[in-house]
């Protein structure tokens, strides 16, 4: 919306939420206490707010006065009930249609912006054309419309200003239009694509299917090299080169994180056993699969190597964030591994540069699993390696790339492991200071 309201200076755009504390945070005149951490969001933010975006917790109103409206909400796996730790909970959503479908005046464009099943804009369709059959004597109308985002946190700006491809679906074209209006200000037409609903939402749900795939399929090879004496940066370079595979999205890791990958399988998975397509779930399903293995895996190395025994050892932890440049942990590798560490004994001295204290606590306490005695949250880097017996890289913040490895070498105790999950370390570097060190996908380790 920020970019939006940038692009637009003759829109009026309004961001409600019935949550107060966030309307606060996103109103906050400190832009330290903004609600996420986004790289270029506070530069833009502070040009458009209170100039042509506004951020208020007047839902009704802002409802009622609109011509278009984007729902934004969350989608997180369903706990409970049917479908549950498998398809979308769309409790939100359906609240934002009835909301919308009780307060709209006039005709209104419903834009999907979450990420949802196939066949949720036909949901939204019920809901708002029920509520026109009940109030006759009101004159609305509705047109619903699919509109995926498809950026990438930590790169959200950028991904904005500079899209791959701007999709629109829906079946009014004049409504698909007057959000193509929108996007034509900064985005070249060429880039603006049209299908129907259904294409438009199963292409959202296919793009995040196959970028993890890619994920998981470079991590399961990085386990081959590993005991067959390849190395996984040099292969994903010669198989990327090829230009039918390309070289991006080739970066073997702990696993795939974020909110949207695992959903986005698993929502696929549902779909398709919903239809009877048994061999086609399957297949995806797999993807999930061997990333919970990938991470599972890197635990096992780690215990392997510290004698099988981890009780009164203290472990550093270098990233919590699922990736850099993010404050967000949702699905983090970092949090399956730490807690897998802790049931192990291990004390965890744990340092992210931007998720906080109290995100940690909330992703490692769940379940009341841990208490707060197994672990500390450091702010300096250094300090989480004070007494302690390993190091695990677990997001790639370019800070752990120029460690002085000089200061570090009193304070921590010998033998000392480095457990490179990202690839971001030279094993050389760490073995000419006398370190034992493990890499994802090197053929050379130990
Ligand atoms: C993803 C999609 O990229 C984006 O298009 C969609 O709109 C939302 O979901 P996001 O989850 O923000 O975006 O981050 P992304 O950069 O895709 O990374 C997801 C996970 O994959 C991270 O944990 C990242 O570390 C991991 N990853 C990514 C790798 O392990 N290797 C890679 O080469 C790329």
């Amino acid at each position: 919306m920020v970019v939006i309201a940038k692009n637009c200076p003759d829109i009026e755009v309004e961001v409600v939420d019935i949550n107060e504390n966030r309307i606060k945070a996103w109103n906050d005149t400190n832009l330290d206490n903004l609600p996420v951490f986004e790289p270029g969001l506070s530069e833009i933010l502070i040009d458009v707010r209170n100039n042509n975006l506004t951020f208020s917790s007047k839902v009704e109103s802002s409802i009622r006065n609109s011509d278009m409206i984007f729902i934004s909400v969350n989608t997180p796996i369903k706990e409970k009930g049917m479908g549950a730790g498998e398809t979308s909970d769309l409790r939100w959503v359906e609240s934002c249609a009835r909301l919308i479908s009780k307060s709209a005046r006039g005709h209104t464009i419903v834009v999907e912006k979450s990420t949802l099943p196939v066949k949720t804009a036909q949901t939204i369709k019920e809901i708002l054309d029920s509520s026109t059959s009940n109030n006759s004597d009101e004159d609305r109308t509705f047109s619903v419309l699919s509109n995926p985002e498809f950026l990438a946190e930590g790169t959200a700006i950028n991904d904005l200003v500079n899209p791959d491809r701007v999709l629109i679906g829906g079946d009014d074209l004049e409504a698909m239009n007057a959000l193509k209006d929108i996007y034509i200000k900064w985005v070249p037409e060429n880039k603006i694509i049209f299908t129907n609903l259904w294409s438009s939402e199963l292409s959202k749900l296919s793009a995040n299917a196959l970028l993890a795939q890619r994920i998981s399929s470079i991590n399961s090879l990085s386990a081959i090299c590993e005991v067959t004496g390849a190395e996984i940066g040099d292969v994903a370079h010669a198989v990327g080169m090829d230009s039918r595979i390309g070289g991006k999205f080739l970066k073997a890791g702990p696993g795939f994180g974020g909110s949207c990958f695992k959903k986005d399988i698993l929502n696929l998975v549902y779909l398709s056993r919903f239809y009877g397509l048994n061999e086609v779930a399957d297949f995806w399903q797999e993807t999930v699969a061997i990333n919970s293995w990938q991470k599972n895996r890197i635990y096992k190395e780690i215990v392997a190597r510290l004698f099988g025994n981890l009780a009164d050892k203290k472990i550093g932890i270098l990233g919590f964030a699922f990736k850099e440049n993010t404050n967000d942990t949702r699905e983090s590798p970092a949090i399956d591994i730490c807690r897998n560490l802790l049931n192990e004994g291990a004390f965890l001295n744990i340092h992210d540069c931007k998720v906080n204290e109290k995100t940690i606590d909330k992703d490692l306490s769940s379940k009341n699993l841990f208490d707060k005695n197994m672990w500390a949250h450091k702010k300096d880097v250094y300090s989480v390696f004070e007494d302690a017996h390993a190091v695990i890289f677990m997001t790639e913040w370019s800070i752990y790339k120029t460690l002085d490895w000089k200061r570090i070498l009193p304070i921590i105790k010998q033998p000392f492991w480095v457990f490179d999950t990202r690839l971001i370390l030279d094993p050389n570097e760490i073995k000419n200071f006398g370190l034992n060190i493990w890499q994802l996908g090197n053929g050379m380790n130990k």
